[in-house]
């Protein structure tokens, strides 16, 4: 899909269709001339058009002109952002079903030109997104957007397609079945990130460099299991640090899980895969940041010489720990992965992304995010960037008793605390593992798809949702101004 600035008159443009939202009594110069010269006062009585939300109309154009799609957007002091982007979104869907390949669409005009721009392109991109790639018939795409502005919005659409095809990369990623979804797809896939410089590490270097964790996971995988270490110097400050994780296709190995819905456990690589957005989008962009991106990788597989029950494990920084279940894998191989960030790049802040825990969809459902932290002032960092891109966040706590319920009595710790606070007892886990850098832990297992049968939601397509990419960008994008760092 192309996305374009366009200005200048309306009525000589080259689209099928003009997409445009209308507040009640609005009294827009641009938008009233359109609807002029489209009769659509007339139109309106006839249809008792009152610009309420959900409201849509459908004109045809006459001889060249293109069609009018027309959405009403409400109380102008009511609308915000998300519904800006749901609804233009549902009639993007509605004009790809019409069979419509070129859209211009009229921005509402309720906050900057740049800030809506960068939006809507970003929206129209996500809503195009389909996972058909498997499917003998597609659907037809979008192929044109032009974004209507009197100002120069072009930078601010180029951005948005960034971030746009970043969240796009992500959700693809995520959505592809673990036999082809593997490490070394994602290793091919970091290697084409210009700007972003990649190590890989292997099962050797995982004996090697003490990696006990990803090492155990990983004995019994077919595919190759590697860490991708990624990073990009968009400055000479120290780095944030970024980690997910990628558990290709989680069985639950030893601990095997019970075959219902079972399939959805390739989509736990969800926290990698937004971690490889993000980089794709920062180096992209141009970012003046420095971010360090770790992503372990393997499936998490029963066998002959998988890792058991009962065994001890030591991570990359010494911590030892006893396995009670095979299936809560993920904070294994994400200690490994945040203990050698932590200790080799020295970041300033360190994020986490994971599909770590049923117990926080139980807690949170699956449109938030679970937040938990040893520094509340990067935490807020985190609220704030999620207020912005409504990927939802809320925090849980992080008491010291949840460290007290893994404490193990032939190790350090083991690797689960028991049904209760289930999704803070693995997040006290990995607080082990990150020293005393300021960390934001962030359990997606509810957010990062669309569990069951969900419908789609605007531009959040279903399966992979692509949750973390926008949060961790318009997170970096705060820490290019200097307003990203915290206290100690
Ligand atoms: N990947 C799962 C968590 C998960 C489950 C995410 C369902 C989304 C939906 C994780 O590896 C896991 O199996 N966690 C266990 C931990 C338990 C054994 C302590 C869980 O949540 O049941
Ligand atoms: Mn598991
Ligand atoms: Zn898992």
């Amino acid at each position: 899909m192309e996305i374009k600035w366009e200005s200048g008159d309306i009525k000589e443009n080259r689209y099928e269709i003009l997409l445009m939202g209308v507040f009640e009594k609005e009294t827009s110069k641009v938008k009233s001339k359109i609807l002029k010269s489209y009769g659509f006062s007339k139109y309106s009585e006839k249809l008792k058009f009152t610009y309420e939300v959900k409201q849509t109309a459908f004109i045809n154009g006459e001889k060249d002109s293109p069609n009018l799609f027309l959405i009403g957007l409400g109380d102008k002091t009511k609308f915000n952002d998300e519904m800006m982007r749901i609804r233009f979104s549902h009639a993007i869907s509605k004009i790809k079903k019409m069979r419509m390949s070129s859209i211009l669409i009229i921005p509402p005009e309720k906050s900057d030109a740049q800030h809506e721009a960068y939006e809507l392109a970003y929206m129209a991109l996500m809503t195009d997104y389909d996972f058909n790639r498997f499917k003998s018939k597609k659907d037809d795409s979008i192929e044109k957007v032009g974004i209507f502005s009197a100002t120069d919005v072009s930078e601010s659409i180029r951005l948005g397609t960034i971030i746009g095809e970043a969240s796009n990369l992500t959700k693809d990623l995520a959505n592809l079945p673990s036999s082809i979804g593997t490490p070394t797809h994602f290793e091919k896939t970091a290697r084409g990130f210009s700007g972003v410089d990649l190590k890989v590490f292997g099962r050797e270097d995982f004996l090697k460099l003490g990696m006990g964790g990803i090492e155990a996971v990983s004995r019994a995988a077919r595919e190759p299991a590697k860490m991708l270490v990624m990073e990009y110097k968009g400055s000479d400050q120290p780095p944030v640090l970024i980690v997910g994780k990628g558990i290709t296709f989680d069985s639950g190995g030893i601990s095997i899980k019970s075959s219902e819905g079972l399939e959805e456990m390739k989509f736990d690589k969800c926290g990698a895969s937004a971690v490889l957005g993000s980089m794709y989008a920062i180096s992209r962009a141009g970012l003046k940041v420095h971010v360090v991106g770790i992503t372990p990788l393997t499936e998490n597989l029963p066998g002959g010489n998988a890792y058991k029950p009962g065994d001890i494990l030591t991570h990359y920084n010494g911590v030892t720990s006893e396995i009670i279940s095979t299936d809560a894998e993920g904070r294994l191989v994400l200690a490994d992965a945040l203990s050698y960030g932590v200790k080799n790049y020295n970041p300033t802040a360190v994020i986490d992304l994971a599909t770590l825990t049923g117990a926080c969809v139980v807690a949170l459902g699956n449109n938030i995010a679970g937040s938990m932290t040893n520094n509340l002032d990067l935490q807020q960092k985190i609220l704030d960037a999620s207020k912005k891109t409504w990927e939802k966040v809320w925090p849980l706590p992080l008491d010291d008793d949840f460290k007290e319920q893994i404490k193990s009595d032939v190790a350090d710790i083991k690797n689960t605390g028991g049904r209760p606070g289930g999704a803070e007892t693995a997040g006290a886990f990995l607080s082990n593992f990150v020293d005393t850098k300021p960390w934001v832990h962030l359990d997606i297992a509810g957010t990062a798809w669309t569990q069951g049968k969900t419908v789609r939601k605007g531009y959040i397509s279903r399966g992979a949702t692509g949750f973390g990419t926008r949060l961790l960008f318009e997170y970096l994008k705060s820490c290019e101004k200097g307003s990203g760092s915290v206290k100690k």
